[in-house]
């Protein structure tokens, strides 16, 4: 077997191992694609700047995400369904950040519950709300949290109703799946997935099952969001919310400047600078295209978080030199869990981890804290302007 080198490694195992409807569900955007497409494309826009003879002893990439120690700047984002990339994939993903000393993001529209993963994990990880029409509901999850010890709310603002991707309709999505003879051919087709499936009982949306009133067919996601999230989310929900909560709370799908300068109003204590992985507005500009005029706009007020199309250790760098305190990696953390279960997770660190560092060296630099503007040579195509002062390796 070829080694595992990059995330394209664990990718392309994942697609082997994991039945097609939920890899596919990972490996989508919305309609067209193209801003799936261009969240990762746009970082090979953004060129480095090389120094040299420099000394590179003693690196260091940790740093603090809203206060939190973090081993590099990452925290495993809020994804639908990780449970149905791997049995049990929440409880592993959380045991493996807490392994790694990296924030584990658990979704609203997890498979394993909130206390499911609460009784896996010691180190307290972060929720992220939909905002349903039952604010009941709204207030319990929060509640179930809190007593859960999570230590920060990511309340998601652009996803009041689903983006439609093509693949999920295609595949006749569900969790668990409908057992038809495509389903079942692809199930057939993945034994390490089903051997590690048929260990558990966890296999539909148990934040949800048992705990809302009305959902008429929970295994279709398109359907339940359809009737449950609340299309007049507005910012004085945000303001309920976070009064509610009491606790710190980062706002995520911010990719304008002047909701950026809304979020600051509300005293969110991050926001995430994120197009939903491609998954919402398809059309939209790539995070990190937006990136740099949303940290002009707030940066000096509020704590920015990234997330869309992290790839690689470079693309966290990337983020970092533009102005973001940490990046968010969904898709590889779930690819990751596809090949490889929790084993899989820490490969995926292990390969940005490595890439970071040997980036940061490369660039000169010894401190992640202190990579900025002056380690890039180009954004977009125009040149960084560099002045004498900014010579870190004169
Ligand atoms: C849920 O967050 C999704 O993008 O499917």
């Amino acid at each position: 077997m070829s080694p595992v080198l990059e995330i394209a490694d664990l990718k392309r195992i994942a697609r082997r191992r994991v039945p097609k409807l939920f890899f596919d569900y990972a490996d989508s955007g919305s309609w067209t694609e193209s801003t799936y497409a261009a969240n990762e494309a746009d970082f090979r826009d953004i060129k480095l700047r090389q120094r040299v003879a420099v000394d590179m002893t003693n690196r260091s990439v940790a740093t603090k995400m809203i206060g939190r120690d973090v081993s590099l700047p990452i925290a495993l984002a809020p994804t639908g369904l990780c449970g149905m990339q791997r049995a049990d994939g929440e409880i592993l993903a959380a045991q493996a950040a807490e392994e790694l000393v990296i924030p584990f993001t658990l979704s609203t529209m997890s498979i394993c519950s909130i206390e499911d993963v609460a009784e896996h994990t010691k180190a307290p990880f972060w929720f992220q709300l939909y905002v349903m029409r039952d604010k009941d509901f709204v207030r319990s999850l929060i509640d179930r949290a809190r007593t859960a010890g999570c230590s920060a709310l990511v309340l998601t603002l652009d996803l009041q109703i689903l983006g439609q991707r093509h693949k999920d309709l295609r595949n006749g999505l569900t969790a668990p799946p409908r057992l038809t003879p495509k389903h079942l051919w692809q199930m057939a087709t993945s034994p390490v997935w089903v051997a590690a499936m048929a260990k558990t009982q966890r296999r539909t949306f148990r934040n949800i099952v048992g705990h809302a009133k009305g959902v008429s067919d929970m295994s279709a996601l398109h359907s339940w969001t359809a009737e449950q999230f609340d299309p007049q989310l507005s910012w004085s929900d945000v303001e309920w919310i976070k009064d509610y909560w009491g606790g710190p709370l980062i706002l995520k799908g911010i990719l304008d400047p002047e909701d950026a300068r809304m979020a600051i109003n509300t005293g969110a204590d991050a926001i995430i600078v994120s197009n939903h992985g491609g998954r919402q507005l398809d059309g939209a500009a790539s995070s990190i295209r937006v990136l740099p005029e949303i940290v002009e706009a707030v940066g000096d007020k509020i704590e920015i978080h990234f997330d869309g199309g992290i790839r690689s250790g470079q693309d966290i760098l990337k983020a970092k030199c533009l102005g973001a305190k940490g990046a968010y990696v969904g898709r590889p953390y779930l690819y990751g869990l596809g090949a490889f279960g929790k084993d899989g997770v820490h490969k995926m660190y292990d390969i940005l981890k490595t890439e970071l560092d040997i980036t940061m060296a490369l660039c000169g630099e010894r401190d992640i804290e202190n990579m900025g503007r002056h380690n890039l040579y180009s954004v977009f195509g125009e040149k960084v302007e560099h002045g004498p002062a900014a010579s870190s390796a004169a």
